[in-house]
């Protein structure tokens, strides 16, 4: 190990993603780079102790368990990143690139965050971060909201005072406010146009908060979302909750006087899940027993033997779940579920595919109270 002595480091080329490039000249013969570097993928001496080295600017955990990318020291200086551990036995630097407002980036896994994050947002602001596509083979961006805190919307689900936007994309992506912490979207890029996610907060003295990665995904990816999926999960199972879900009520009256909604309104979206090899059906079903309020007076019918209502008497604001059985083979009569109660939990099972769970809220949640979204598990079924 300690037999080399790399005087020098000359950044020779620099590409996006690829690989790295040093040029190191030794003042001592006797060392062994490839004895060194056993992860290096290439390398070639010319003379008398000069040699490029290169590796591949593959992903890797930073310290502080961030995501990054394999850089040469420089390199992450460069681009603004930060040297977050060693990668590439110890020849390169895990870059992690955390940018604030007002920044673009066509890297990936770059991670975008308030003004002075981890320190909260306490006024007003408008931040526009921009997603370049890291090279014309890139489909789609995935923005997990490592933490998104906003404020809350007004009593009726309007985000009035805080709002994540997200244009530019060949999909539409609802406005967002309130606690998504834990979210994600992907959002498909239209032609060459870059994508921009835009976070305005207002004047009122609320802590905000927000850390999003973005990846951006390659159109040959294999786990690249289907077409359209604005959620898309990949495991055999897993949570799924509404945009600003909480257990809490919405402290907020709405315009007709009643406790009003944590449920945006104008959403209207499609969550996928991954058929996984060998699973069959998949049943949907609450996460706990009052998990499941999108419509109607949740204070009034929470729990109710009505509580929940299907079909016609969803009009506005439903999730759809397609051709559900009942687990005793019985085709149940509807797909469009609302209310204040997700039918007996683990009772359905649909099997049509692919598996998609669509979400409706309209722009009037003005009659609805105290409703606060829902969460919902999906657990895949082995084909039997
Ligand atoms: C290799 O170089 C080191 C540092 O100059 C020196 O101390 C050592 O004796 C050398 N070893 C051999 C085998 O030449
Ligand atoms: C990009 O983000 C960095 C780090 O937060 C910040 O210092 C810089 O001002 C931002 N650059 C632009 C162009 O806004
Ligand atoms: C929006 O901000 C205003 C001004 O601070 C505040 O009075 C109001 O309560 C906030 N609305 C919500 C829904 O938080
Ligand atoms: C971006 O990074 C993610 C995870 O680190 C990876 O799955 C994805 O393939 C990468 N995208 C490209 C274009 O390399
Ligand atoms: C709310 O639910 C109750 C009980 O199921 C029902 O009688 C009422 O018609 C519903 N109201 C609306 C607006 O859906
Ligand atoms: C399945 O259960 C539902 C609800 O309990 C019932 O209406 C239906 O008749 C049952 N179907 C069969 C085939 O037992
Ligand atoms: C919203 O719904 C309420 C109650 O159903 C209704 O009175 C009101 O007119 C609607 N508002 C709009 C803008 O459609």
């Amino acid at each position: 190990m300690n037999k080399i002595f790399l005087v020098e480091f000359v950044l020779l080329c620099y590409l996006k993603a690829g690989t790295s490039f040093l040029y190191e000249r030794q003042d001592q013969s006797n060392t062994s780079i490839t004895e060194r570097q056993p992860r290096l993928i290439g390398l070639w001496s010319w003379g008398w102790g000069v040699g490029i080295v290169r590796f591949q600017n593959s992903a890797c955990t930073g310290e502080t368990g961030l995501v990054g990318t394999c850089y040469t020291r420089r390199q992450c200086s460069d681009i603004g990143g930060s040297a977050s551990g060693s990668c590439a036995s110890n020849i390169g630097v895990c870059c992690v690139l955390q940018l604030g407002c007002g920044n673009s980036s066509s890297y990936n896994n770059t991670y975008f965050v308030n003004t002075n994050y981890p320190t909260p947002v306490t006024g007003g602001s408008r931040c526009v971060y921009t997603i370049e596509k890291c090279n014309s083979d890139i489909c789609q961006a995935r923005i997990e909201f490592i933490s998104v805190t906003l404020a809350q919307p007004d009593g009726d689900g309007n985000c009035v005072n805080d709002t994540l936007t997200i244009r530019g994309g060949g999909s539409v992506v609802p406005v967002i406010c309130g606690e998504n912490s834990g979210q994600h979207v992907y959002v498909q890029f239209y032609e060459d146009q870059d994508i921009q996610i835009e976070v305005v907060t207002s004047t009122g003295t609320f802590s905000r908060i927000w850390n999003l990665r973005v990846m951006q995904i390659a159109c040959n990816c294999p786990t690249i979302a289907p077409s359209g999926c604005l959620m898309y999960y990949t495991s055999i199972s897993g949570i799924v909750n509404s945009f600003n879900y909480g257990s809490t009520e919405s402290s907020t009256l709405n315009s007709i006087g009643a406790t009003g909604t944590r449920q945006l309104v104008n959403q209207n979206y499609g969550v996928c899940v991954a058929m996984i090899p060998g699973y069959c059906s998949i049943i949907w079903s609450q996460t706990s027993y009052n998990s499941f309020t999108v419509s109607n007076d949740t204070e009034a019918y929470l729990f109710g033997s009505n509580a929940g209502t299907f079909g016609n008497e969803c009009p506005y604001d439903f999730v759809i779940v397609p051709a559900p059985y009942l687990t005793n083979g019985s085709l149940f009569y509807t797909d469009r579920f609302c209310g204040n109660y997700f039918p007996t939990v683990e009772i359905f099972s649909a099997f049509s595919k692919p598996f998609v769970l669509t979400v409706v809220n309209n722009g009037n949640d003005t009659a609805d109270v105290a409703n606060r979204g829902f969460s919902l598990s999906y657990t895949q079924q082995l084909c039997r």
